[in-house]
């Protein structure tokens, strides 16, 4: 198999074009400032910034909570389904533009619940908007409910009694919210009754927490793929086993710039991860929030580490193995990515 070297911009043309799976992506981390702010006036929530611009001024993070934050205080505009809705239609559109063939998608509900909305008002305005990505944008899309982890087990546990009646529109549980201090055995019962109901488990570990929260993410939880893993580097023995055992990680590296895991994107270990061959994919993680949507981070993250066709094409395979739908779907994904091999010259 012979890859051509491209031209930059002829690499930036392949890599947008390129057929891709996001599997992860927070839905509420792509309610874009314009968006918030219709949705404030509509529910006739007051907002603590002036203008789309100070909102978006206000996006200058230290680290993981310093975003929450703001990420949470911004949610408290979803009220209605139509809301949920229009927020997620407004993703598939971008996700569109950008390749994306296939798409695992988190939702906070204990975010959403703690301000009196219903677990059925969240779950069907997304799932209008998915259903209706397959239909018109030919985007399979699907749900993972994602518990916090600053928040208790017995909330989780609870959160997922109420999605009960919805099972049939989520796949899977994820944790996420702030890492430090909340290590993945504190939801070890609420993995357990996820598993128990056939449900698909991930969890966000080793963003900001030690490589000892990516090993009880796995051996704890259950975990098939990482959410993040990038602290992974710092345990050679974990790598080595990430790799050995295809648990892929779903790093989104202009996150982990905007959030300072990393000082430039020069210094992210991405790279240093495909090479050791553990199944990295790139994602958007809160795209609204970080400077830009899938293929943004494709871009950015290919000048900065100087990558090649061929991690490109390495990264597509991994985002469809990675991802929990059927074999037919995957072949199906591997033979649109063949043809747009074929099609650049590069196989
Ligand atoms: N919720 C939304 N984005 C998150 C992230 N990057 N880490 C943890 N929780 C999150
Ligand atoms: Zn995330």
């Amino acid at each position: 198999m012979s890859k051509p070297s491209l031209s930059p911009d002829q690499l930036v043309a392949f890599v947008c074009g390129m057929p891709k799976a996001e599997l992860h992506m927070h839905i509420e981390g792509s309610l874009e400032p314009e968006l918030m702010f219709a949705l404030a006036q509509r529910n006739g929530v007051e907002l603590p910034y002036a203008s789309v611009d100070a909102l978006r001024a206000a996006y200058d993070f230290s680290d993981l909570q310093s975003f929450l934050d703001i990420y949470y205080a911004g949610a408290s505009v979803l009220q209605t389904e139509d809301d949920f809705y229009e927020m997620a239609w407004a993703y598939f559109l971008r996700a569109k533009a950008d390749n994306v063939v296939h798409a695992e998608l988190f939702f906070d509900p204990q975010t959403h619940t703690a301000r009196g909305v219903s677990f059925a008002t969240i779950i069907n305005g997304l799932y209008r908007a998915s259903q209706q990505a397959q239909a018109e944008l030919g985007i399979r899309a699907q749900w993972i409910l994602c518990f916090l982890r600053h928040l208790s087990q017995e909330e989780a546990v609870a959160t997922l009694q109420a999605g009960l009646p919805h099972i049939d529109k989520f796949i899977g549980v994820g944790l996420d919210s702030s890492e430090l201090g909340h290590p993945p055995e504190k939801f070890s019962k609420a993995f357990e009754l996820a598993r128990m109901l056939g449900l698909r488990r991930v969890a966000h570990a080793g963003e900001e927490g030690p490589p000892e929260y990516i090993w009880a993410a796995i051996d704890v939880l259950g975990a098939e793929r990482i959410d993040h893993g990038v602290r992974a580097i710092d345990d050679t023995v974990l790598m080595e086993r990430l790799a050995r055992e295809r648990i892929a990680l779903t790093v989104c590296p202009l996150s982990n710039l905007k959030l300072c895991v990393v000082p430039t994107l020069r210094d992210h270990n991405l790279g240093k991860m495909l090479d050791a061959g553990i199944a990295v994919t790139i994602n958007s993680d809160d795209p609204a929030y970080f400077g830009g949507y899938i293929n943004q981070n494709f871009i950015e993250t290919f000048a900065a580490l100087e990558l090649d066709v061929g991690h490109a094409i390495t990264l597509a395979r991994n985002s469809f193995a990675a991802s929990f739908t059927t074999d037919a779907h995957k072949a199906e994904y591997n033979a649109l990515l063949d043809a747009w091999c074929q099609q650049a010259g590069v196989y």
